[in-house]
Protein backbone atom coordinates (compact mmCIF):
# COMPACT_ATOMS: atom_id res chain seq x y z
CA UNK A 1 0.00 0.00 0.00
CA UNK A 2 3.18 2.25 0.53
CA UNK A 3 3.16 1.89 -3.12
CA UNK A 4 -0.05 3.00 -3.84
CA UNK A 5 -0.41 5.70 -1.64
CA UNK A 6 3.33 6.95 -3.58
CA UNK A 7 0.83 6.40 -6.77
CA UNK A 8 -1.76 8.63 -5.33
CA UNK A 9 0.51 11.26 -4.24
CA UNK A 10 2.42 11.55 -8.00
CA UNK A 11 -1.28 11.69 -9.18
CA UNK A 12 -2.96 14.86 -7.06
CA UNK A 13 -5.36 16.72 -9.60
CA UNK A 14 -3.54 19.50 -11.23
CA UNK A 15 -5.70 23.08 -11.67
CA UNK A 16 -2.89 25.70 -13.05
CA UNK A 17 -5.03 28.89 -12.65
CA UNK A 18 -5.23 32.00 -11.07
CA UNK A 19 -7.72 30.84 -8.27
CA UNK A 20 -5.86 31.46 -5.26
CA UNK A 21 -6.25 28.02 -3.40
CA UNK A 22 -8.59 26.24 -5.66
CA UNK A 23 -5.28 23.66 -6.11
CA UNK A 24 -4.59 23.52 -2.98
CA UNK A 25 -7.86 22.54 -1.86
CA UNK A 26 -8.27 19.96 -4.12
CA UNK A 27 -5.32 18.43 -2.52
CA UNK A 28 -6.15 18.61 1.07
CA UNK A 29 -7.56 15.64 1.91
CA UNK A 30 -6.41 13.60 -0.43
CA UNK A 31 -3.15 14.28 0.92
CA UNK A 32 -4.25 13.71 4.77
CA UNK A 33 -4.04 10.42 4.80
CA UNK A 34 -6.93 7.99 5.22
CA UNK A 35 -6.76 4.44 5.72
CA UNK A 36 -7.34 3.71 1.88
CA UNK A 37 -9.25 0.76 2.77
CA UNK A 38 -11.20 0.49 -0.81
CA UNK A 39 -8.06 0.68 -2.62
CA UNK A 40 -6.70 -2.03 -0.08
CA UNK A 41 -9.67 -4.51 -1.39
CA UNK A 42 -9.65 -3.11 -4.83
CA UNK A 43 -5.69 -4.15 -5.17
CA UNK A 44 -5.94 -7.21 -2.54
CA UNK A 45 -8.35 -8.91 -5.65
CA UNK A 46 -5.49 -8.26 -8.03
CA UNK A 47 -2.70 -9.03 -6.12
CA UNK A 48 -4.12 -12.52 -5.70
CA UNK A 49 -5.38 -13.15 -8.94
CA UNK A 50 -2.79 -10.95 -11.68
CA UNK A 51 0.08 -9.65 -9.69
CA UNK A 52 1.09 -8.41 -13.23
CA UNK A 53 -2.16 -6.03 -13.21
CA UNK A 54 -1.00 -4.61 -9.69
CA UNK A 55 0.34 -1.07 -11.72
CA UNK A 56 -2.30 -1.07 -13.95
CA UNK A 57 -5.26 -1.36 -11.06
CA UNK A 58 -3.18 1.84 -9.16
CA UNK A 59 -5.39 4.30 -11.30
CA UNK A 60 -8.36 2.38 -10.60
CA UNK A 61 -7.94 2.29 -7.15
CA UNK A 62 -6.89 6.36 -6.90
CA UNK A 63 -10.37 6.58 -8.90
CA UNK A 64 -12.51 4.89 -6.38
CA UNK A 65 -10.49 6.92 -3.50
CA UNK A 66 -11.22 10.10 -5.77
CA UNK A 67 -14.89 9.21 -5.39
CA UNK A 68 -14.64 8.05 -1.83
CA UNK A 69 -12.66 11.56 -0.74
CA UNK A 70 -15.19 13.62 -2.57
CA UNK A 71 -18.03 11.65 -0.40
CA UNK A 72 -16.41 12.81 2.44
CA UNK A 73 -16.11 16.46 2.18
CA UNK A 74 -19.33 16.70 0.82
CA UNK A 75 -20.58 15.03 4.06
CA UNK A 76 -18.89 17.03 6.52
CA UNK A 77 -20.64 20.26 4.79
CA UNK A 78 -22.90 22.10 7.24
CA UNK A 79 -26.08 21.39 5.32
CA UNK A 80 -25.14 17.65 6.08
CA UNK A 81 -23.03 16.11 9.26
CA UNK A 82 -21.43 19.70 9.98
CA UNK A 83 -18.06 18.30 11.05
CA UNK A 84 -14.70 20.17 11.78
CA UNK A 85 -12.43 18.00 11.48
CA UNK A 86 -11.33 14.52 9.01
CA UNK A 87 -8.04 12.61 8.76
CA UNK A 88 -6.92 14.59 11.23
CA UNK A 89 -7.22 18.00 9.76
CA UNK A 90 -9.45 21.12 9.50
CA UNK A 91 -12.19 20.33 6.85
CA UNK A 92 -12.67 22.44 3.58
CA UNK A 93 -15.37 24.28 4.54
CA UNK A 94 -13.71 25.26 7.58
CA UNK A 95 -10.55 25.65 6.00
CA UNK A 96 -11.74 27.94 3.31
CA UNK A 97 -15.86 27.88 2.70
CA UNK A 98 -18.81 26.28 1.37
CA UNK A 99 -18.54 27.25 -1.81
CA UNK A 100 -14.95 25.90 -1.98
CA UNK A 101 -15.76 22.63 -0.34
CA UNK A 102 -18.95 22.10 -2.51
CA UNK A 103 -16.61 22.82 -5.70
CA UNK A 104 -13.96 20.71 -4.76
CA UNK A 105 -15.79 17.76 -3.80
CA UNK A 106 -17.98 18.20 -7.27
CA UNK A 107 -14.20 18.24 -9.34
CA UNK A 108 -13.24 14.81 -7.26
CA UNK A 109 -16.36 13.27 -8.30
CA UNK A 110 -15.70 13.81 -11.99
CA UNK A 111 -11.98 13.40 -11.79
CA UNK A 112 -12.36 10.39 -10.53
CA UNK A 113 -14.29 9.11 -13.85
CA UNK A 114 -11.41 11.02 -16.02
CA UNK A 115 -9.12 9.19 -14.12
CA UNK A 116 -10.74 5.22 -14.56
CA UNK A 117 -11.26 6.34 -18.35
CA UNK A 118 -7.30 6.59 -18.86
CA UNK A 119 -6.84 3.58 -16.76
CA UNK A 120 -4.20 1.28 -18.77
CA UNK A 121 -6.84 -1.40 -19.18
CA UNK A 122 -8.70 -2.29 -22.24
CA UNK A 123 -12.16 -0.18 -23.50
CA UNK A 124 -14.32 -2.79 -22.62
CA UNK A 125 -13.00 -3.36 -18.86
CA UNK A 126 -12.97 0.65 -18.42
CA UNK A 127 -16.71 0.43 -19.21
CA UNK A 128 -17.50 -1.71 -16.64
CA UNK A 129 -15.46 -0.28 -13.85
CA UNK A 130 -16.69 2.85 -15.08
CA UNK A 131 -20.73 1.14 -14.86
CA UNK A 132 -19.58 -0.23 -11.57
CA UNK A 133 -18.61 2.65 -9.91
CA UNK A 134 -21.10 5.12 -11.44
CA UNK A 135 -23.96 2.60 -9.90
CA UNK A 136 -22.75 1.79 -6.63
CA UNK A 137 -21.32 5.45 -6.11
CA UNK A 138 -24.25 7.19 -7.58
CA UNK A 139 -27.89 7.71 -7.44
CA UNK A 140 -28.40 3.68 -7.09
CA UNK A 141 -25.68 3.64 -4.36
CA UNK A 142 -23.81 6.18 -2.11
CA UNK A 143 -25.89 9.22 -2.89
CA UNK A 144 -29.31 7.58 -2.08
CA UNK A 145 -27.79 6.06 0.56
CA UNK A 146 -27.18 9.92 2.16
CA UNK A 147 -29.83 10.99 1.09
CA UNK A 148 -32.04 8.71 3.41
CA UNK A 149 -29.14 9.50 6.22
CA UNK A 150 -29.88 13.19 6.24
CA UNK A 151 -33.77 13.21 5.40
CA UNK A 152 -34.19 11.18 8.65
CA UNK A 153 -32.28 12.98 10.89
CA UNK A 154 -34.28 13.07 14.21
CA UNK A 155 -36.97 10.35 12.91
CA UNK A 156 -36.09 6.89 13.88
CA UNK A 157 -36.00 4.14 11.12
CA UNK A 158 -36.83 0.73 11.79
CA UNK A 159 -33.61 -1.50 11.71
CA UNK A 160 -33.97 -3.06 8.49
CA UNK A 161 -34.32 0.43 6.93
CA UNK A 162 -30.83 1.29 8.45
CA UNK A 163 -29.29 -1.47 7.47
CA UNK A 164 -30.78 -0.59 3.57
CA UNK A 165 -29.02 3.12 4.80
CA UNK A 166 -25.96 1.79 5.92
CA UNK A 167 -25.27 -0.68 2.72
CA UNK A 168 -26.06 2.33 0.52
CA UNK A 169 -24.37 5.16 2.21
CA UNK A 170 -21.03 2.90 2.53
CA UNK A 171 -21.83 -0.81 1.59
CA UNK A 172 -22.24 -0.77 -2.10
CA UNK A 173 -18.88 1.61 -2.45
CA UNK A 174 -17.11 -1.34 -0.37
CA UNK A 175 -18.44 -4.11 -2.64
CA UNK A 176 -18.06 -2.30 -5.98
CA UNK A 177 -14.16 -1.86 -4.77
CA UNK A 178 -13.34 -5.86 -4.42
CA UNK A 179 -15.78 -6.80 -7.78
CA UNK A 180 -13.97 -3.65 -9.68
CA UNK A 181 -10.92 -6.03 -8.39
CA UNK A 182 -12.18 -9.16 -10.04
CA UNK A 183 -13.25 -7.32 -12.99
CA UNK A 184 -9.71 -5.82 -13.92
CA UNK A 185 -8.27 -9.74 -13.81
CA UNK A 186 -11.19 -10.94 -15.64
CA UNK A 187 -12.51 -12.81 -13.56
CA UNK A 188 -16.01 -12.08 -13.95
CA UNK A 189 -17.26 -15.53 -12.45
CA UNK A 190 -16.45 -14.33 -9.08
CA UNK A 191 -17.20 -10.68 -9.15
CA UNK A 192 -20.90 -11.10 -7.88
CA UNK A 193 -19.92 -13.20 -5.11
CA UNK A 194 -17.92 -10.91 -4.05
CA UNK A 195 -19.76 -7.81 -4.58
CA UNK A 196 -22.05 -9.76 -2.06
CA UNK A 197 -19.67 -9.95 0.70
CA UNK A 198 -18.50 -6.94 0.27
CA UNK A 199 -22.12 -5.50 0.57
CA UNK A 200 -21.97 -7.21 4.40
CA UNK A 201 -18.31 -6.62 5.04
CA UNK A 202 -19.60 -2.74 4.28
CA UNK A 203 -22.39 -2.93 6.60
CA UNK A 204 -19.87 -3.78 9.22
CA UNK A 205 -17.78 -1.30 8.61
CA UNK A 206 -20.59 1.17 8.81
CA UNK A 207 -21.77 -0.24 12.08
CA UNK A 208 -18.24 0.41 13.13
CA UNK A 209 -17.70 3.68 12.47
CA UNK A 210 -21.27 4.49 14.20
CA UNK A 211 -19.62 2.56 17.34
CA UNK A 212 -16.57 4.67 16.97
CA UNK A 213 -18.54 7.84 17.06
CA UNK A 214 -19.07 7.23 20.61
CA UNK A 215 -16.24 4.98 21.81
CA UNK A 216 -13.53 7.11 19.98
CA UNK A 217 -12.59 10.90 20.71
CA UNK A 218 -11.83 13.59 17.82
CA UNK A 219 -8.35 13.53 17.82
CA UNK A 220 -7.84 9.66 17.88
CA UNK A 221 -10.48 9.13 15.30
CA UNK A 222 -9.16 12.17 13.15
CA UNK A 223 -12.90 13.36 12.42
CA UNK A 224 -15.61 15.34 14.48
CA UNK A 225 -17.13 12.16 16.58
CA UNK A 226 -19.68 12.60 19.10
CA UNK A 227 -21.68 13.44 15.81
CA UNK A 228 -23.99 11.15 15.15
CA UNK A 229 -26.88 11.92 17.92
CA UNK A 230 -29.44 13.61 15.69
CA UNK A 231 -28.70 10.27 13.41
CA UNK A 232 -30.17 7.13 12.78
CA UNK A 233 -26.68 5.40 13.70
CA UNK A 234 -26.54 1.56 14.98
CA UNK A 235 -25.44 3.35 18.18
CA UNK A 236 -28.86 5.77 18.45
CA UNK A 237 -31.26 3.16 17.59
CA UNK A 238 -30.02 -0.46 19.99
CA UNK A 239 -27.45 1.52 22.24
CA UNK A 240 -23.76 0.70 22.28
CA UNK A 241 -23.78 -2.78 23.80
CA UNK A 242 -26.71 -4.30 20.97
CA UNK A 243 -24.43 -2.25 18.42
CA UNK A 244 -21.15 -3.99 19.65
CA UNK A 245 -23.47 -7.35 19.58
CA UNK A 246 -24.18 -6.77 15.97
CA UNK A 247 -21.26 -5.75 14.62
CA UNK A 248 -20.21 -9.28 16.19
CA UNK A 249 -22.10 -11.25 14.70
CA UNK A 250 -21.99 -9.85 11.74
CA UNK A 251 -18.04 -10.18 12.10
CA UNK A 252 -18.28 -13.76 12.91
CA UNK A 253 -20.39 -14.44 9.76
CA UNK A 254 -18.57 -12.61 7.16
CA UNK A 255 -14.94 -14.94 9.20
CA UNK A 256 -17.08 -17.59 8.06
CA UNK A 257 -17.10 -16.64 4.23
CA UNK A 258 -13.69 -15.55 4.52
CA UNK A 259 -12.94 -19.15 5.22
CA UNK A 260 -14.71 -20.40 1.79
CA UNK A 261 -12.57 -18.15 -0.39
CA UNK A 262 -9.63 -19.03 -2.99
CA UNK A 263 -6.07 -19.86 -0.51
CA UNK A 264 -4.98 -17.01 -3.12
CA UNK A 265 -7.43 -14.29 -2.20
CA UNK A 266 -7.14 -15.56 1.50
CA UNK A 267 -3.06 -15.31 1.61
CA UNK A 268 -3.86 -11.03 0.15
CA UNK A 269 -6.73 -10.12 2.49
CA UNK A 270 -6.73 -11.56 5.15
CA UNK A 271 -4.55 -9.39 7.34
CA UNK A 272 -7.09 -6.33 5.94
CA UNK A 273 -9.97 -8.25 6.63
CA UNK A 274 -8.29 -9.10 10.10
CA UNK A 275 -8.03 -5.51 11.01
CA UNK A 276 -10.74 -4.50 9.86
CA UNK A 277 -13.49 -7.42 10.80
CA UNK A 278 -11.90 -6.61 14.25
CA UNK A 279 -11.56 -2.53 14.48
CA UNK A 280 -15.17 -2.04 16.35
CA UNK A 281 -13.53 -3.56 19.37
CA UNK A 282 -10.48 -0.79 19.19
C1 LIG B 1 -15.61 7.21 6.47
O1 LIG B 1 -14.91 6.36 5.64
C2 LIG B 1 -17.01 7.30 6.01
C3 LIG B 1 -17.67 6.01 6.02
C4 LIG B 1 -18.13 5.48 4.92
C5 LIG B 1 -17.83 5.28 7.27
P1 LIG B 1 -13.47 5.87 6.08
O2 LIG B 1 -13.53 5.46 7.51
O3 LIG B 1 -12.97 4.87 5.10
O4 LIG B 1 -12.63 7.21 5.97
P2 LIG B 1 -11.11 7.44 5.57
O5 LIG B 1 -11.03 7.21 4.09
O6 LIG B 1 -10.27 6.46 6.33
O7 LIG B 1 -10.83 8.86 5.93
C1 LIG C 1 -20.71 8.80 5.80
O1 LIG C 1 -21.13 8.21 6.97
C2 LIG C 1 -20.76 7.91 4.66
C3 LIG C 1 -20.34 8.60 3.44
C4 LIG C 1 -20.84 8.26 2.31
C5 LIG C 1 -19.35 9.67 3.45
P1 LIG C 1 -20.75 9.05 8.26
O2 LIG C 1 -21.30 10.41 8.19
O3 LIG C 1 -21.07 8.22 9.44
O4 LIG C 1 -19.15 9.12 8.09
P2 LIG C 1 -18.22 9.90 9.12
O5 LIG C 1 -18.47 9.30 10.47
O6 LIG C 1 -18.57 11.34 9.02
O7 LIG C 1 -16.84 9.58 8.62
MG1 LIG D 1 -22.89 11.32 7.27
MG1 LIG E 1 -20.32 12.24 8.75
MG1 LIG F 1 -19.89 8.11 11.13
Amino acid sequence: MEQFEAYLLAHLPIAPSFHPHYEAALHQMLKSGGKRFRPALLLGVVQAYNPLLLQNGYSVALAIELLHTYSLIHDDLPAMDNADLRRGVQTLHKTYDDVTAILVGDALNTYAFEVLSHAPLSDKVIVKLIRELSYNGGLNGMVLGQAIDCHFENTPLALEQVKMLHIHKTGKLIAASLKMGAIIVGRDDIAQGLYDFGINLGLLFQIQDDILDVTQDSAYAGKTTNNDEAKNSFVTLLGLENAMFEADTLAQKLILQIQSFDENLQRELSPTFEYYINRHKE
